[in-house]
């Protein structure tokens, strides 16, 4: 094949790739060298911002397929007996900047998008089934106490324990974080979870409340912070880097979806209060129902069209799905078509990580960057020129719950078993072992040895007390006695 030439943005053939248009070979550029100007003003405008919370990743394509007949539960269609429904999916870390190390300690993002055949699916979650706040209210203090300081741009571990230890509700998260697998080894090796609780509703119209596990097919492994502090220098693309290469060498990573599935009727008085992202459900009180598989199978062509601009949004849910009185999962509907409109641009569902696979009969029109027709045949709804028409019924009954009261600011109200510390000290007791438990007290005080201010270091020793006695304990002899 020959050399294809070079052409500007008009597709104009190029005359040099090396020099710019002069008087003479010494003499003054000129403006009328439309390429040069062309290639200057483009690489001015080649960022967009970045997330403002989980910049630095790594996504490819692939499918997901089902294995398991839950049709009993919901009738989306990408769930149905026999369903092969393509995919995008997108890991990050959540608090570092895009070039920050990929080994760093930090909960990682599980963002994916179903491209169903009424529509997108998305469903972004975490590597991690609870989370450190339970009101959107809170995120975005939680985030700038995670991120950098105003004053001198750094990062300041005092910042982040105060806010935690202010916030015990983040107990459970903390506990997580400062465990294994708060450093997953890579991508592969983690598991994802929906984290919040949607609903499902199934073809007679039956709801219930659900939670989704993918649990990763490599086996769950992780770095321990020594070896993660030595790749954050060597390799700070780890993680990108492997799930690449494991694509592309034809070794597909894949992870198998269970659903945790809650009868409608068992919120009101069940142990824990099931929409709070706190918690977990025990799986002893509702076991893990197998679904199907999902597997990453192609890398994308070009990483900042198809992973830089894909736009996931929870508020993305196909008939059969639905969500749940979660204060944190309400929220997050909001934000992120917002942010998408702010980062990429009002028109950012018509690119190709985020058109879906069906037509778009939507009355939109016009702004920044739109290429897609308006197709409709008219502007306005309701019309007499053929426009679209909504479909009354379309997702069957409203996935939707009863609610009524007065508007108040309170928390949730308590279920018998809720409190901060139970599950994380559940965890610490009951799930890890004698040398994951040494672990988590090295890695908590190695984290409080590094820059924790007197009272704040005092109340993270209480808090780790709350959770566990003994293992508070051995936090404040490893910090010098407090
Ligand atoms: P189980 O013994 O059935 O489940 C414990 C789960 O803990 C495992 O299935 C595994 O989750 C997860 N786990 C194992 N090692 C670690 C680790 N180092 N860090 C974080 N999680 C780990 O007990 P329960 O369901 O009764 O839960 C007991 C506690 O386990 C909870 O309080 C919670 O802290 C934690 N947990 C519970 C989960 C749930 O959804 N029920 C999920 C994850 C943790 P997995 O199988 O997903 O890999
Ligand atoms: C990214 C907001 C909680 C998972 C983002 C972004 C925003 C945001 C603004 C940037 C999106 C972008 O620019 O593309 C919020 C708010 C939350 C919240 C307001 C709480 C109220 C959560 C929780 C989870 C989560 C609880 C997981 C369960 C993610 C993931 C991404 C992300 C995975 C990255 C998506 C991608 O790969 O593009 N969030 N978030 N977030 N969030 Fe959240």
């Amino acid at each position: 094949m020959s050399t294809p030439y070079t052409t500007n943005n008009a597709g104009i053939p190029v005359e040099s790739d090396e020099h710019s248009l002069t008087v003479g070979a010494n003499g003054p550029i000129l403006l009328q060298d439309h390429y040069l100007i062309e290639k200057m003003a483009q690489f001015n405008r080649e960022r967009v911002p970045e997330r403002v919370v989980h910049a630095k990743g790594a996504g490819a394509y692939g499918f997901f397929e089902v294995t398991n007949d839950v049709s009993q539960f919901t009738k989306a269609d990408l769930f149905q007996p026999g369903k092969r429904t393509q995919m995008l999916a997108r890991f990050s870390t959540v608090a570092g900047e895009q070039g920050s190390p990929d080994t760093w300690r930090d909960p990682r993002g599980f963002a994916l998008k179903f491209y169903t055949e009424l529509g997108n699916y998305d469903l972004v979650g975490n590597n991690t089934p609870i989370f450190f706040v339970r009101d959107t209210i809170k995120f975005q203090d939680f985030i700038r106490s995670q991120k950098r300081r105003p004053d001198n741009g750094l990062r300041d571990n005092d910042m982040q324990w105060d806010f935690w230890t202010l916030s015990p509700e983040s107990a459970h998260m903390v506990t997580w974080l400062m465990g294994d697998r708060g450093i997953p080894k890579t991508y592969r090796n983690m598991n994802g979870y929906g984290s919040h609780t949607y609903m499902w509703v199934n073809g007679a119209e039956t709801k219930f409340w659900i939670k989704y596990h993918f649990k990763t097919d490599q086996g769950i492994d992780f770095l321990t912070q020594e070896e993660a502090d030595e790749l954050a220098g060597s390799e700070p693309d780890l993680h990108r880097k492997d799930l690449w290469q494991a694509i592309e060498s034809g070794n597909a990573p894949s992870w198998t979806l269970y659903v945790q599935v809650m009868p409608f009727e068992d919120a009101a008085d069940y142990r824990f209060n099931p929409f709070d992202l706190t918690k977990v459900w025990p799986h002893g009180d509702y076991p893990l129902i197998e679904v199907g598989r999902m597997t990453l199978d192609r890398n994308p062509e070009d990483f900042f069209v198809h992973i830089e601009q894909a736009a996931f949004e929870p508020s993305n849910m196909v008939p059969g799905v639905g969500p749940s009185p979660d204060k944190m999962l309400l929220g997050r509907l909001f934000s992120y078509p917002d942010t998408h409109r702010y980062r990429i641009g009002p028109n950012y569902a018509q690119l190709p990580p985020n058109r879906p696979h069906v037509p778009v009969h939507s009355y939109a029109k016009d702004g920044p960057m739109r290429y897609e027709p308006n197709r409709v045949g008219a502007v306005y709804a309701p019309n007499s020129k053929g426009g679209p028409a909504a479909v009354p019924g379309a997702f069957g009954e409203i996935a939707g719950w009863e609610a009524a009261g007065d508007m108040v600011r309170e928390a949730y109200t308590l279920h018998r078993e809720d409190d901060d510390f139970g599950q994380p000290g559940t965890m610490v007791r009951q799930v890890l072992d004698d040398a994951a438990r040494t672990r988590l007290v090295n890695n908590v005080s190695g984290h409080l040895k590094n820059g924790v201010s007197r009272p704040v270091l005092e109340r993270a020793v209480q808090y780790w007390r709350n959770i566990d006695k003994e293992t508070g304990d051995r936090i404040a002899t490893a910090v010098n006695g407090i």
